[in-house]
């Protein structure tokens, strides 16, 4: 595997390979993103290609308040894991060259970014987008494969690429997901042993309103369960909503996405399904 920390390098390397099928990450990589690395070798190997990931933890997506310098790192075990992977190249920019102090241009999507996560994280998808499309210009990639996990992560980003009109074909890949339900995260390691036993409840939350609407039950009645459900527990709910799946508007109608973020002592718990 490759290794690129500048630009010129990156480019050069790039140049090399053909079409690029990127994974980007923020690096603590977990079976989750190594089912990404997967998904983009089959694309890479579709196009006679190659698979890059990017491991860069974004400081233009985490807010004032939020866990950037707590965000776990552990360089040479990502490395390691993705060569195993099949990964042709790791793109690693250092902050400095990725954020010049100089910099005066960051894209804002309207549209899917503005409730959810939007409203509880100002700035977030601000920053997702302007490294995301900072990463596809930087690699050429031809595709871009996102873990749905982040369900609105994704449209924002699809919406930024069909509004700029950037050549790179974005791939959702299904949630990994640990025996027992619980979404895979970076994040999951901060759960104390109480927390981690509880965390899997959230998915259980999303699966029974899911049934419970395909079933007939009125959306309404299905979420006011699912809340009062995960409350009763002790999460701390941000939101726990029905959308539909690419504007992210709330609605009462199938088919849609179950969306939920919630809060277990200091971790945020995300996760989406469909209904
Ligand atoms: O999902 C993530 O890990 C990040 O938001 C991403 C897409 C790598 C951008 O920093």
């Amino acid at each position: 595997m490759r290794i690129a920390r500048d630009l010129p390098t990156l480019r050069a390397e790039a140049a090399k390979l053909g079409p690029i099928a990127l994974v980007p990450t923020m690096g603590a990589l977990h079976a989750g993103h190594i089912s990404l690395v997967a998904a983009a070798r089959r694309e890479a190997a579709a196009m006679r290609g190659a698979v890059a990931a990017s491991i860069f933890v974004n400081p233009l997506q985490f807010g004032p308040n939020e866990d950037l310098s707590r965000y776990p790192r552990d360089e040479a075990g990502d490395l390691a894991a993705l060569e195993a992977a099949g990964c042709d190249l790791a793109w690693l920019p250092g902050v400095e060259a990725m954020y010049p102090p100089d910099r005066a241009t960051a894209i804002e999507v309207e549209g899917p970014s503005a409730g959810w996560e939007g409203a509880a994280r100002p700035g977030h998808f601000r920053g997702v987008a302007t490294v995301c499309a900072k990463l596809f210009l930087q690699t050429g990639a031809r595709v871009a494969l996102f873990g749905e996990k982040d369900w609105q992560q994704l449209q924002v980003v699809r919406r930024m690429v069909a509004d700029l009109d950037i050549p790179t074909r974005i791939i959702g890949c299904p949630t990994v997901r640990e025996a027992d339900g619980l979404a895979m995260s970076s994040r999951n390691r901060f759960l104390a042993p109480a927390e981690r036993a509880l965390a899997p409840r959230v998915h259980a939350a999303l699966r029974d309103a899911a049934q419970g609407m395909a079933a007939g039950r009125p959306a309404a009645a299905a979420l006011g369960d699912a809340r009062a459900g995960l409350a009763a527990e002790g999460f701390v709910l941000d939101y726990l909503a029905l959308v539909e799946p690419e504007t992210l508007r709330e609605t009462a109608a199938l088919p849609g996405r179950l969306i939920v973020a919630a809060r277990l002592g200091s971790v945020r718990l995300l996760d989406n399904i469909a209904a």
